[in-house]
């Protein structure tokens, strides 16, 4: 009887006689990274996303994909797409060695350098093809920018999603000075430190917390609410008052001055620094409560929880506890 044997075979539909390889173009652009090289070939399709591949650890974007880019059949696809080939940093043909003592970017970082290269060449969307370390990355960028521009991540992480969908005047008006912002390459630089940002490592009663007085504000429709929440309850709550506005987002100190600036001037006042003839008229009425808790406590500073509510209108001195809700 025959034996069956594996036999390795390697498919051969090379480019057909007269069939050109499209010319390279080869780019390199300076990110918070360091520098990284890209080639493109072919030119931008309209309304069509870019290919963008990544390849694996000992491989540069030819070795890697260049039987499959240049295979025959494959033609048909791809002559539908432009193709950006990112070389991850040193990769690239002639590369120099860095020098040593080079941190290299970790895999976060490389996905991080990403939406420099789009940005450069003004693509939105790709159609990532990673193979191994490149997968990873491309999947990194997938989970966190991979369909929203920069400025649309920053409105993300500005507004809440439905300030954004409600698509007020003010979201019109911010979403209009980030995107057509001179130095929007400075403001991703920012944000992309916003983004590799180490955790405060906050722990109440513990060694690293603050020690001075702490007033936190958030909106109780802000997009990042439940952190804030969560720093305040590892904040000293003798030293902090936690500030939850109603019906408010992202930005109270856009949609809601008046309401912030009443309660700055408490907090200011629970340290001292605002005389009561600074205070507005219902501010004036509305301390007076504040102060003679204060006083029955012994400890001005230590009472500055407040409440309000929509109804009278008044303010009121609570329980210890530093939790101020002002509803609208
Ligand atoms: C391309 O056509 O996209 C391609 C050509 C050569 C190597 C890799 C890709």
């Amino acid at each position: 009887m025959a034996e069956l044997q594996e036999v390795q075979i390697t498919e051969e539909k090379p480019l057909l006689p007269g069939q050109m390889p499209e010319a390279a173009k080869i780019h390199c652009v300076e990110t918070p990274y360091g520098s990284v090289t890209f080639t493109v070939y072919g030119t931008p399709k309209p309304k069509r996303p870019a290919i963008l591949t990544y390849h694996d650890v000992g491989l540069n974007y030819k070795s890697c994909f260049q039987p499959l880019f240049q295979f025959g059949d494959m033609q048909e696809i791809i002559q539908n797409f432009v193709r950006v080939h990112v070389d991850a940093p040193g990769m690239e043909e002639g590369a120099p060695v860095f020098p040593l003592g080079y941190q290299y970017p970790s895999l976060d970082q490389l996905a991080d350098m990403i939406p420099c290269v789009l940005q450069y060449l003004n693509f939105s969307t790709v159609i990532g093809v990673g193979v191994g370390a490149g997968a990873y990355i491309l999947s990194r960028y997938a989970l966190t920018g991979l369909t929203s521009s920069i400025p649309e991540m920053i409105l993300g992480h500005l507004f809440s999603q439905e300030e954004l969908s409600g698509n007020s005047e003010l979201i019109q008006k911010y979403r209009n000075i980030i995107t057509h912002a001179p130095n929007l390459d400075n403001i991703e630089l920012y944000w992309n430190s916003y983004n590799n940002r180490r955790d405060l490592n906050f722990e109440r009663g513990g060694d690293i917390t603050l020690k001075c007085p702490v007033m936190l504000v958030v909106g109780d429709q802000a997009p990042h609410e439940d952190a804030v929440v969560e720093c305040n309850s590892k904040l000293d709550p003798t030293q902090t008052s936690f500030l939850k506005m109603a019906d408010s987002g992202g930005q109270p100190q856009l949609t809601q001055p008046g309401k912030l600036t009443e309660a700055f001037k408490y907090f200011l006042q629970g340290m001292g620094y605002m005389a009561s003839s600074c205070m507005t008229r219902l501010s004036r009425s509305r301390t007076a409560s504040l102060t003679s808790a204060a006083s029955i406590d012994g400890n001005r500073s230590r009472s500055r929880t407040l409440s309000q509510s929509s109804e009278s209108g008044t303010l009121s001195s609570g329980p210890p506890g530093h939790t101020m809700e002002v509803s609208c």
